[in-house]
């Protein structure tokens, strides 16, 4: 597969700004409202990126907020840029202690993880009792061709879409309590349209970011129809 991810790549940062994902602050927003998350509460976002919902959360909310992300290069620019609190590290093994945070945040992130079974475990332990798992992310609205998708080379989390029901029941039997489940695929063509104004189609973006060639990505993509979902659950309490 190539090294080459999409999500690092200059051709996107250059659509979506510092919000490597669709929407920008908009769910991010609507996630802090329907938490009703506080002034000097504890925030985690993991995958962050280059920290732009850490410094959103800082600057707009006054939330003491964290990010966590595996890229060298997306965390030297957050830091050097603003010095943000951002650690190296993966969702799989979070280096905070139990039940240490009011909130966690992946946006567009868990379907970019080796296992994120294993990262839903680790939030789940670094929340505290009552605290909300918020995830923004991609699925398919039609499952049938998911394993088909995985098979191609493609490092971006379009390779990735969630079987949303699966998703679901592993988030549920972890014991989190779903409060909202919402439907954002507008925010994805949203995103689309913006790529095809700046390139002129997908199939140049696609050729200027990592696969020039990759036919059978594209291919099984169209097949499997990209959606974007907004989800918060909430630990069980004491
Ligand atoms: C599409 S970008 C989204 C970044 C950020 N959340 C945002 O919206 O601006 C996906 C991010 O997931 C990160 N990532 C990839 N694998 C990860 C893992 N195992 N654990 C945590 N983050 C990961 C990437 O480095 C990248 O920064």
């Amino acid at each position: 597969m190539t090294n080459n991810a999409v999500y690092e790549n200059d051709s996107i940062i250059c659509v979506t700004g510092e919000t490597l994902r669709p929407g920008g602050f908009l769910l991010t927003e609507r996630a802090i409202l329907a938490c009703g998350l506080e002034k000097n509460q504890r925030v985690l976002d993991v995958g962050c990126g280059m920290g732009a919902t850490v410094k959103f959360l800082r600057d707009d909310f006054q939330i003491e907020a964290f990010g966590i992300d595996p890229s060298e290069k997306l965390i030297k620019l957050g830091k050097d840029k603003y010095g943000l609190p951002l650690d190296i590290g993966k969702g799989e093994i979070l280096p905070y202690e139990d039940s240490s945070f009011d909130a966690v945040f992946t946006e567009c992130t868990l379907s970019l993880m080796d296992s994120y079974e294993r990262a839903i475990r680790e939030i789940y332990r670094v929340l505290k009792p009552g605290g909300f798992f918020i995830a923004a992310d991609v699925y398919a609205r039609n499952p049938e061709y998911i394993d088909e998708l995985k098979k191609t080379e493609v490092k971006s989390c379009l390779r990735n879409l969630f079987d949303l029901g699966t998703l679901l029941n592993k988030i549920d039997d972890k014991g989190f309590e779903i409060s909202v489940l919402e439907d954002w695929t507008s925010l994805l063509k949203k995103l689309m349209v913006e790529i095809i104004f700046e390139y002129g189609s997908m199939a140049e973006f696609w050729k200027v970011t990592t696969c020039g060639n990759c036919e059978d990505f594209k291919d099984k993509l169209t097949l499997c129809k990209p959606g974007y979902f907004l989800l918060i659950g909430e630990k069980e309490g004491e």
